[in-house]
């Protein structure tokens, strides 16, 4: 049976025995900034108490980790937060996999997120298995399920044809070389082509990604939404989409029969921006090396003269920095973005820089 992408993918990773509520879970195939240390856990309790400050300490503090996992990054962050925060803390993990029977009882497990989240909302490689589809043209890719055969399907819906305009334009599919930085999409693209226009390329189309975002930030009544992916920018879409496979460390074929994760890079500008029309407050976008940065995990070498003073301290410092390191290399997971989103909250400084845009 044929079926479009988007169908494809809710079938292979979320329907029965799909890849992501059955089996080991993402941990067991590979390896994320959640999973690789605890490092991002630390940094993100870190960024609660910044965020439990510029709430003026709220009685509940909510902690919401969206595409939970198996809950590795929420108990981590417990662990890591101090006793006076932690009592304060309702933990919640919202996940489309069953709750694991190892899980803290102190973290609630839910299919979708709570309403009106008063402190942190964080979703670390979530968006980019939110299901999406494929464009060659103006026309659907469909996909065979358990073969992974593809062929052209009917004409691109109104709605995603207009995402594609705004946000993927076939232009930009171009062998040209594009000029122009304006993340949000509104400023008008300059191209100098060098070589044909290459419009039959293949576009994924991001506009449940930014629905999926948009309700997730629509949950936060005041606090901080965090989005942390890989992805690209609208000046800098990769040719011919990113739409990929990973079963047990092995990057392979999209085949949507269940087997395998099917994953395709966040346009995180659309995602951005949708998720600032629901705040109604501009949103920030770095790469997780500025943000682990501006959150204490660096990734630089302890000083040398600790190891004659303190040489286990020395080795556990050490072993710190080669984690941080991991998190925040050029080439590897340091590129991921974290799109930054206060909701209903001033004044919230990240002084880091990144890129600050408006709704
Ligand atoms: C790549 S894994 C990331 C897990 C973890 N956050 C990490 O960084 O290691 C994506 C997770 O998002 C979950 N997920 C996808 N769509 C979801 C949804 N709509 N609601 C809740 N969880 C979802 C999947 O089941 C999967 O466990």
């Amino acid at each position: 049976m044929w079926m479009r992408w988007s169908a494809a993918m809710s079938r292979a990773l979320y329907g029965p025995h799909g890849f992501f509520v059955s089996g080991a879970g993402p941990a067991g195939h590979f390896r994320t900034s959640a999973t690789a240390s605890p490092v991002l856990a630390r940094a993100v309790a870190r960024l609660l108490a910044r965020v439990d400050e510029a709430l003026g300490r709220p009685d509940r503090l909510d902690l919401v980790d969206v595409g939970a996992g198996r809950g590795e990054l929420i108990t981590g962050v417990l662990a890591a937060a101090p006793p006076a925060l932690r009592t304060r803390v309702r933990a919640v993990a919202v996940e489309l996999a069953p709750r694991p029977a190892f899980l803290p009882s102190e973290i609630d497990w839910r299919h979708s997120p709570p309403h009106r989240i008063t402190g942190l909302l964080i979703a670390t490689e979530w968006l980019d298995n939110v299901p999406l589809d494929v464009v060659v043209g103006d026309r659907y890719v469909e996909v065979e399920p358990p073969t992974g055969e593809e062929h052209l399907g009917g004409p691109t819906e109104p709605a995603d044809a207009a995402w594609l305009d705004r946000w993927w334009p076939p232009l930009l599919c171009s062998h040209g070389r594009i000029t122009g930085s304006d993340p949000t999409g509104d400023a008008p693209m300059a191209a100098e082509q060098d070589g044909p226009v290459a419009a039959e390329a293949r576009r994924e189309v991001g506009r449940s990604r930014d629905e999926a975002w948009a309700g997730a930030v629509g949950a936060v009544e005041r606090g901080l939404a965090v989005a942390v992916d890989y992805g690209h920018l609208r000046d800098d879409r990769p040719f011919d989409g990113t739409l990929t496979g990973y079963v047990q460390g092995r990057q392979v074929t999209p085949v949507p029969d269940g087997t395998r994760d099917v994953t395709a890079h966040v346009a995180m500008d659309s995602v951005a921006v949708a998720g600032s029309a629901v705040a109604g407050r501009p949103y920030q976008l770095m790469s997780q090396r500025q943000a682990l940065r501006a959150l204490g995990a660096d990734g630089g070498r302890p000083p040398i003269r600790l190891a004659s003073t303190d040489p286990a301290g020395y080795v556990r410092a050490l072993a710190a920095a080669s984690a941080a390191a991991e998190l925040t290399a050029r080439g590897g997971l340091g590129d991921h973005w974290w799109l930054v989103q206060p909701v209903g909250i001033d004044g919230w400084a990240w002084d880091d820089g990144g890129y600050v845009g408006s709704p």
